[in-house]
């Protein structure tokens, strides 16, 4: 197998240090770049595994700032490169967006005009491959039925979706026009360790475990199509392999829960497996509060390109990935 050099930014955060976790296992011969910004969604414990390995490496970059990635790309003179860095909170992104589109927009710009000047320099430009992932938030909203298909036009309804469609848009560009080896990954919500406090399932449990109102926007409604972590990234690692240059696709768990089901699904994990809940269970302290403003009400992910032409799945395990994902973050807040 090919002596690879991969690139992965924003590896800290908790898709990305899943993803390096399952490269490093995977891989063990690959050389492994981890360059992340290291914002507060980061945390690089969650890479203490290998962070002594011999073919890992971390550079706290910040992807908008061109003049040190420049340096960096020739420095580590990638032939591979999984793009995750970005702020990733839709809520955030409602309050403040610059951050959205410095990060997502310019900093992916700045990836991927640097990597085409080098790649290019080198004569590496159609052999050396980034795969962009990004989510399925990009297609807007559904009704009550339908899937997102590859061919789902976009239509992005908050700061955060129009950020990462900006950068999908980028990257197809630099495919069209320069001939850059480009996949792309739209994938529905990811559940399992290392995600940020400010996420739902995190503020399910936390909540829940400190005794507090559980928030749930609106009447809890809303429909994702959640998928465990690890599904994910051995999706990002198919695509990444096999997939075909300038294409997209779309990974989800064929898996669609209302937020209110599902964070009744938690407590009822939550109360056989964390003594001294409240009289009742768990699920008596849900709270609904005021909808976030443009709310998607579904999103559910049509993943047959993906399952028939590079032959993944879901690993269908939801409940004992949720049970784990609840432990998870049960031992992380009872420390
Ligand atoms: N979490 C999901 O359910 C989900 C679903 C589909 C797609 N995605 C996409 O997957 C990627 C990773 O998502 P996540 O949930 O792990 O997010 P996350 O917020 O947990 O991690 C993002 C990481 O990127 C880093 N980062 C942010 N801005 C940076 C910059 N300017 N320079 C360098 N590093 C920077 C952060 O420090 C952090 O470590 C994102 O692109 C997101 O849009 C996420």
């Amino acid at each position: 197998m090919d002596k690879k050099r991969v690139m992965v930014t924003g590896g800290a955060g908790f898709i990305g240090s899943n993803l390096i976790l399952h490269l490093v296992e995977n891989y063990p011969e690959y050389e492994i770049l981890n360059v992340d910004k290291l914002t507060y969604a980061s945390d690089l414990r969650y890479l203490s595994k290998v962070s002594s390995s011999s073919g890992y490496t971390f550079s706290k970059t910040d992807i908008t700032d061109r003049a040190s990635l420049a340096k960096l790309i020739r420095a580590f003179r990638p032939d591979s490169v999984f793009h995750l860095a970005a702020e990733s909170h839709v809520d955030n992104s409602i309050r403040g967006p610059e951050p959205f589109i410095f990060s997502n927009v310019v900093g992916t710009f700045n990836l991927l005009e640097e990597l085409r000047l080098y790649w290019s320099e080198e004569g590496m430009l159609e052999t050396a491959r980034l795969l962009h992932v990004s989510t399925d938030e990009v297609y807007g909203t559904l009704g009550s039925d339908g899937l997102f298909t590859e061919e789902t036009p976009y239509a992005p309804n908050s700061p955060y979706s129009a950020s990462k469609a900006s950068s999908d848009m980028l990257v197809r560009a630099y495919h069209h026009t320069y001939g850059m080896n480009v996949v792309t990954t739209n994938c529905s919500n990811n559940y399992g360790p290392h995600q940020h406090d400010e996420k739902l399932i995190p503020t399910v449990i936390r909540t829940a475990l400190q005794h507090n109102p559980i928030p749930i926007y609106g009447k809890g409604e809303n429909v994702r199509d959640w998928l465990y972590v690890a599904d994910h990234c051995r999706a990002l690692d198919m695509v990444f392999h096999h997939g075909r240059a300038g294409e997209t696709y779309n990974v989800g768990g064929r898996n669609e829960w209302t937020n209110i089901d599902l964070v009744r699904k938690i407590c009822s994990i939550l109360d056989v497996t964390v003594d001294g809940g409240p009289d009742g269970g768990y699920a008596r302290l849900i709270s609904f509060v005021t909808d976030r403003p443009g709310h998607d009400l579904r999103y559910a992910i049509d993943a047959t390109k993906l399952e028939e032409e590079l032959g993944w799945h879901n690993t269908q395990s939801f409940e004992n990935d949720l049970k784990a994902t609840v432990a998870w973050y049960v031992a992380r807040y009872k420390k």
